[in-house]
């Protein structure tokens, strides 16, 4: 083997003036696992392909977001003859072992760098060996002897990304009730989410505004709604770099979406939707059913559509709409070619509905029966002290049953204080401590529990200029997919031809 070290790889770079340094870092045989441990993703690393072609070996250098279109390949490189190096012929032509591939390499007749390289200021590749990696900068590439730029790559649609811990997840949150947040939200919703959006490589996650004009027609309570949830979770602390947070309605391209998609879903399938089946079945009359409730799961597939997610994590209530989502996606698809992305039911593991302080039923805000995470203090120590307990304990002398008993559900799963749970507990089955003291123990819990999302809750709804802001940037993000998609549905639908002139504002 005739194995340059780094070192001299690192010089003949820089004689080439190609400006780059050199990354070390563990031993590493995975592209991923380099991205990774230098908290980079796909799109900033490259890889090295080499083939055979009619006149010898030729590099192609692309992202690794991306995949290159061989028969794009062919004409560029002006070859009838393509294949993918072996790994044999890889290490005696280069020197190196499969997998640690430089971008320069001298042996090659010619070296393709494909054109989506050069959107990134910098790119990070192979160094020749398996504990270090070099970052070039991508304008400088070019000055590889024997390079030319080629279109050939596109970026691999998210399914086919064969790593898992590269996905998207889109998930809408409708704006119904009061937009409120009890602690039942919180455990079963925010929780859950503040976890994924940790897991995903990118996350979708927008207010459903347009949905809610199902039930709400109020303006000042729709603003209301809208107001409160988002001011919740950013409060909670969404991740506004890595989530794109959004409010439906900024975004026209879903209504746009959804009359288009109206054309090709079968009537059959939306009639048997749960959201309309229920209204129904619940002796609605068909009369008052308006047609937002009826083509509500056709709003949601163009929610969804739109943004190519890999996962939708959505509640059992939900489940079947992704199923009409995927059923309506899969018709465009065959009616006009692959076009969308069809989408998987994130399993997120439905975690118990919390009880009620009624003790009865879930807790709900429709119930009335809820303990707020945002509100003022005296209205949280009232929905705390109204709480039902052990109702065959009448005096703090009677021993009380623990199990079961909403208040200890609540100091079990928010109060941080594990010893004065226990503390508490034992007192309360030996008859040794009264309702209140519990009660105004959970009260104190839940304040320090959400001391600083409260906080962060009040400085936020001072400051209207910021929401604002993160809501215009979340929707302009979201903005440049949507418009790229519907661009692509108007060209594959017909509506666009040479005389058109229409485009999307940015
Ligand atoms: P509500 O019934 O209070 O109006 P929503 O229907 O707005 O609540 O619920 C939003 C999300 O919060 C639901 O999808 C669910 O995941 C979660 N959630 C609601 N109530 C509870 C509860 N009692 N226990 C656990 N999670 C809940
Ligand atoms: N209908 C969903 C709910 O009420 C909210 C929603 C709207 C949604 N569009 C979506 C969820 C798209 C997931 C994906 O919970």
């Amino acid at each position: 083997m005739i194995e340059l070290n780094v070192k001299e790889y690192s010089n003949k770079l820089k004689e080439l003036n190609v400006d780059h340094y050199v990354v070390e870092h563990p031993y590493f045989k995975e592209v991923e696992d380099v991205l990774n441990y230098c908290k980079l993703t796909f799109e900033n690393g490259a890889s090295t392909l080499i083939f055979k072609v009619d006149y010898g070996y030729i590099a192609v250098i692309r992202r690794d977001d991306c995949k290159v279109n061989l028969e794009k390949l062919k004409k560029a490189a002006k070859t009838t003859l393509l294949t993918m190096a072996t790994n044999k012929e890889f290490s005696s032509l280069t020197g190196l072992e499969p997998g640690s591939a430089r971008i320069y390499i001298p042996q090659v007749v010619k070296t393709f760098l494909d054109k989506k390289i050069f959107e990134k200021k910098y790119v990070q590749a192979g160094s020749g060996s398996f504990t270090s990696s070099i970052n070039y900068k991508t304008s400088d590439l070019i000055n590889l002897p024997n390079s030319t730029i080629v279109d050939v790559g596109f970026i691999k649609s998210a399914s086919d990304s064969i790593l898992k811990s590269h996905y998207s997840i889109l998930t809408g949150i409708t704006p119904s009730g009061s937009g409120e947040v009890h602690i039942g939200n919180y455990l079963g919703a925010v929780v859950p989410f503040l976890e994924l959006q940790k897991q995903a490589d990118k996350v979708y996650f927008f207010i459903a505004d347009l949905h809610a004009l199902t039930t709400i027609q109020k303006r000042d309570e729709m603003q209301r709604n809208v107001e409160n949830l988002v001011l919740s979770y950013l409060a909670f602390g969404i991740d506004t770099n890595k989530v794109v947070f959004y409010r439906q309605s900024d975004i026209p391209q879903h209504t746009e979406l959804q009359s288009i998609l109206n054309n090709i879903t079968p009537l059959s399938l939306i009639k048997r939707a749960h959201a309309y089946k229920d209204k129904l079945q619940k002796g609605t009359n068909p009369e008052d059913i308006n047609m937002g409730l009826f083509s509500y799961p056709i709003l949601m597939a163009a929610d969804i559509l739109l943004y190519d997610p890999d996962y939708v994590p959505v509640g059992d209530d939900q489940k079947q709409h992704i199923e009409i989502t995927r059923d309506v996606g899969g018709f465009f698809n065959k009616t006009y070619g692959k076009t969308f992305n069809l989408p998987d039911i994130f399993n997120m593991k439905e975690s118990a509905r919390l009880i009620g302080t009624d003790g009865k039923r879930k807790m709900s805000k429709s119930l009335n029966n809820y303990i707020a995470v945002f509100a003022e203090e005296k209205i949280i120590r009232k929905q705390v002290m109204s709480c039902f307990t052990d109702p065959n304990r009448i005096k703090a002398t009677d021993p009380g049953r623990v199990d079961g008993n909403p208040i200890f559900t609540y100091h079990r799963l928010l109060n941080d204080d594990k010893k004065e749970v226990k503390d508490l507990e034992n007192r309360y089955e030996k008859g040794t401590v009264a309702d209140v003291e519990v009660k105004e123990k959970l009260f104190q819990a839940i304040l320090t529990k959400f001391k600083k999302e409260r906080e962060l809750y009040s400085q936020l709804k001072t400051n209207p200029e910021r929401i604002k802001m993160i809501l215009q940037s979340g929707a302009a993000k979201a903005r440049l997919q949507a418009s790229k998609k519907m661009m692509e549905v108007r060209e594959k639908i017909g509506i666009t031809n040479k005389y058109s002139s229409f485009s999307y504002e940015k």
